[in-house]
């Protein structure tokens, strides 16, 4: 980023998160995922270019889910400095929006050009995500047990205590396996953990630490927001067959490689917005009450460390007279 990045960023990025989550939310439980991304990318495209920055998207959606997109290599931004790596998860979760499930969050991160980890078509990684106590104590190589001790340890509480949250997918059968053979409790989710990485660093919110395979794009979104909380991931590339192992030799991706949080965000200055699309533990979600809209964000700078909630409430008889955004 040239010159100090004293503009807080993640200020105007949530105007962007905000937009998507509202767009999104009109779909809640209607069924249709394609309409919650469509409606969210179309928001947040809209509303991205307005911000005075040169960015492009590193990490879109779009690879696995072939999902409408902010795809990756799109410029986005008004093209002013500074120059910034861009993470769009225009809403994690579109499954629970679709359905009116809890916990889908709409998610923008920023980083430094040419800071952020490009995992390319390899759509999946092993995940292990702490909150600030345990960070430099995790080994993604090393059992899971070691790692439930480690957090425990950090924690000041036994393994029993301990919450690991999980993607309940059978690919992560094994995992849930083995911390039940540790005696460590388990919280299954059905889908958004850039909200469970984020939860691990939230002392109250029950989790303590994050493990299995999910999203690559969503790994380093995360990290972008664990960096400015002071937690710590360490990731490994999770080919599904030979197709994307050769990938991977061709592209020069190390699949024995841990990711590290430098590894998949090489900066400390990231900023990072969320906003609920539909409630859960880390936000509420869209409440729409006639000319009224509320929403709930969480705003992230990594340079002072600073966490922001932002709750705000939206006319929108005046938004819809002024902006292109249907909400
Ligand atoms: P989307 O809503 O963007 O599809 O992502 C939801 C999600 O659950 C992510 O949070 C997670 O990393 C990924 O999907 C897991 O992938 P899959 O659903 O293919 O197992």
């Amino acid at each position: 980023m040239s010159g100090a990045p004293t503009r807080n960023l993640a200020l105007e990025l949530v105007r962007v998160t905000e937009a998507a989550a509202m767009a999104a939310a009109r779909f809640q439980g209607k069924g249709d995922k394609d309409a919650v991304d469509q409606a969210a990318v179309d928001a947040m495209r809209r509303i991205l270019g307005t911000v005075d920055m040169d960015g492009v998207v590193v990490i879109g959606e779009g690879e696995k889910d072939e999902a409408p997109m902010l795809g990756n290599g799109e410029p986005v931004g008004n093209g002013s400095p500074p120059a910034v790596d861009v993470a769009v998860d225009p809403v994690d979760g579109t499954r629970l929006t679709a359905l009116g499930l809890d916990g889908a969050l709409a998610v923008l991160a920023l980083a430094e050009r040419g800071s952020m980890y490009a995992p390319g078509s390899l759509v999946y990684m092993d995940k292990i995500a702490v909150g600030p106590e345990a960070a430099g104590t995790i080994d993604i190589n090393a059992p899971i047990v070691h790692n439930l001790t480690q957090v425990a340890k950090a924690r000041d509480k036994t393994v029993n205590d301990v919450t690991a949250i999980i993607l309940d997918r059978p690919r992560n059968e094994h995992i849930i396996r083995a911390v039940r053979e540790a005696g460590a409790r388990i919280k299954l989710i059905s889908d958004g953990d850039i909200s469970a990485a984020i939860s691990t660093c939230k002392r109250d919110s029950g989790v303590d630490i994050l493990l299995g395979i999910g999203g690559s794009p969503e790994a380093v979104t995360s990290a972008c927001a664990l960096i400015a909380l002071g937690g710590d991931q360490q990731c490994k590339l999770w080919p599904r067959d030979d197709e994307e192992r050769n990938y991977a030799a061709e592209h020069g991706l190390d699949l024995e490689q841990v990711l590290t949080m430098k590894h998949l965000v090489n900066s400390s200055h990231t900023f990072f917005a969320a906003t609920g699309v539909t409630s859960g533990d880390l936000l509420d979600g869209v409440r729409f009450d006639g000319e009224r809209v509320t929403t709930h964000s969480l705003v992230l700078r990594a340079e002072t460390g600073t966490v922001r909630f932002v709750e705000a409430v939206h006319n929108l008889r005046r938004l819809n007279k002024l902006s292109e955004v249907d909400y």
